[in-house]
């Protein structure tokens, strides 16, 4: 039996850049268009606290995540009603480094405010979007009981009607996307045997990070 002390080396002034490292470690190998997922919490006013899967889809021209997704879910709502209140992590596993080290990495943007993208920005996401997504959105009322021979009936007419029009399917105006300003950026890394190292970066008054080794 072992034990070690894991520690982060080497580490970038700016998380944003230690985030686009990792994340390219841990996507290696995957194929073109993969999207990671994360986990966003949101506040929730019937359930406290609200978490679930996202798809990580990028970061936006001034360095920030973001993700998609439409207004009649609970995490948009929860982003309205307490834009300054959420959290997202990411978990990403056996990530080599150019040692060849393979090692597991939590990455979590603590104290985020969540900022609606501008309307400008929605078509070009729209045109990226596969068939099946942009017909979830026309017809999917998220999170209510739905008889799945109905649904079908409804899918299946969809399509049809769209394929026989050769017209693009419409953005709905439910369609949108948040990107994330957190207060704190923290990386926690740990492999088999060891004990996990985390780093912390803290924003300032200044607008500056800081950053620092902190116990996991
Ligand atoms: C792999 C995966 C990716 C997902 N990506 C998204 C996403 O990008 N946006 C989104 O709104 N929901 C996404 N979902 C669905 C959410 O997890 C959730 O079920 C849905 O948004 C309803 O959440 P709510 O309870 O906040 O309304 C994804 C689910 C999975 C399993």
């Amino acid at each position: 039996m072992t034990s070690k002390l894991a520690k982060i080396k080497n580490f970038p002034t700016n998380p944003v850049e230690f985030f686009k490292q990792l994340l390219q470690a841990a996507t290696e190998g995957k194929p073109a268009g993969y999207l990671p997922e994360m986990n966003l919490a949101t506040v929730d006013e019937e359930f406290g606290v609200l978490n679930r899967t996202v798809l990580y889809r990028g970061l936006t021209k001034d360095n920030f995540l973001y993700y998609i997704t439409h207004s009649y879910t609970r995490n948009c709502k929860n982003l309205k009603a307490n834009p300054n209140k959420a959290g997202i992590t990411f978990y990403w596993t056996n990530v080599k480094d150019k040692q060849g080290r393979e090692s597991n990495w939590q990455v979590r943007l603590i104290g985020a405010t969540a900022v609606e993208l501008p309307e400008s920005e929605l078509d070009a996401m729209w045109a990226k979007e596969d068939l099946a997504a942009k017909i979830r959105g026309h017809i999917c009322p998220c999170g209510q009981p739905i008889d799945h021979d109905e649904l079908k009936a409804k899918h299946d007419q969809f399509l049809q009607e769209h394929l026989a029009s050769g017209k693009p399917i419409p953005r709905p105006d439910t369609y949108t996307a948040f990107k994330f300003e957190p207060q704190r950026w923290d990386f926690l890394n740990v492999a088999i045997n060891e004990i996990a190292d985390r780093v912390q970066y803290r924003l300032q008054a200044n607008g500056q990070w800081e950053s620092m080794h902190v116990s996991t």
